[in-house]
């Protein structure tokens, strides 16, 4: 069986890639190296993955490669996932995200694809919820263009459903961390205070810390895209822990796990951070078997190993 990763030279992606290729399938990889690494992929290369250098605007070249390859799943992953960038350059954002979107579900319904993951944000869809842990349920409303973008996104993958027939589903991910996280990713705060805890350097709190997260391990969210592509359930579901965690408790763990502790001091917030956020993942049980199974701690000693 045959699956074609977008975005699949970044964290999450990377990650996915492997563990497909453990599965035995045939893997391509379509990313245009942005903000992902070719480094990411030398193992997957290795076992026989493909990687094409590309953007998923270009239709034409998306179509074409879809019509090479043949793939029976699609994870849509590639996006313009920086949250500052989206409203600094709105339209840029867009370019990627919305029509990016539209042109791997394009080729997808023109060459037969069997089904579809796209990957989609928790974090920046619902803003100051009201409701924790946040079912999908709950009102969208994206406090940047990212958010808008990645919600008009899913938009199109369920309209593909009735229009096409094409087979969907959509997750929408928590703070997610582990191996190969980048700092400027949504989750980097996990990134940016292991690099900071091994360098024995200060880590600098933006705001009280007492701002909530949902920190999801990356295995664990790879394991529920695998889910989701194995199934055939139509929809959308959410991906954390459904576990509140405080950067403050953050820190404070992390301190626990390297030899000096880790030293913090606290700066001025950031304006238009979400205080709380924490995702509802029952239904990702309900349509597919998924709970998480790695615990802070745990995820949080191996992505120090990996910085190590
Ligand atoms: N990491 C998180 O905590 C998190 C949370 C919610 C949602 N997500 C979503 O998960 C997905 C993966 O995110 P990530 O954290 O691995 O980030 P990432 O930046 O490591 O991965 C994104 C990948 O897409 C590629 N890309 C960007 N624009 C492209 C284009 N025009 N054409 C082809 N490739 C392009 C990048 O080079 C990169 O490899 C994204 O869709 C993001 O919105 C991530």
């Amino acid at each position: 069986m045959s699956a074609l990763v977008t975005g699949g030279a970044g964290f999450v992606g990377s990650n996915l890639v492997d563990a497909l290729l453990s599965r035995g399938m045939k893997v391509t990889v379509l990313d245009d190296l942005s903000t992902g690494r070719e480094v990411n992929l030398d193992s997957a290369v290795a076992a026989g993955a493909e990687f094409v250098h590309g953007d998923v605007a270009d239709s034409t070249a998306v179509r074409d490669l879809f019509e090479r390859v043949r793939p029976r799943v699609v994870f849509h992953l590639a996006a313009q996932a920086q949250v500052n960038d989206s409203v600094n350059d709105p339209a840029a954002d867009a370019r990627v995200n919305v029509l990016g979107t539209i042109a791997v579900l394009e080729a997808a319904r023109a060459t037969g694809v069997e089904r579809f993951i796209y990957v989609s944000t928790g974090g920046a869809m619902y803003g100051e919820a009201g409701v924790y842990p946040t079912p999908e349920t709950a009102l969208i409303r994206p406090e940047s263009p990212y958010g808008a973008s990645k919600f008009a996104a899913e938009s199109y993958v369920s309209m593909y459903v009735e229009l096409h027939g094409l087979s969907t589903y959509t997750v929408r991910l928590a703070n997610v961390y582990g191996p190969r996280q980048v700092p400027h990713s949504e989750g980097g705060v996990v990134a940016i205070f292991c690099e900071r805890a091994l360098a024995g350097h200060t880590a600098q709190i933006n705001g009280d810390g007492e701002q909530t997260r949902d920190f999801v391990e990356v295995s664990d969210v790879v394991a529920a895209l695998l889910l989701a592509g194995d199934s055939s359930v139509i929809g959308s579901c959410n991906i954390g822990r459904g576990e509140e965690t405080s950067i403050n408790e953050l820190v404070k763990t992390l301190g626990t796990l390297v030899p000096d502790g880790l030293e913090i001091k606290y700066g001025p917030s950031r304006g238009g951070e979400v205080r709380r956020s924490v995702l509802d993942p029952a239904k990702a049980f309900d349509d597919f078997g998924w709970r998480a199974e790695v615990a802070l701690h745990e995820g949080l000693s191996k992505t120090l190993d990996h910085f190590r």
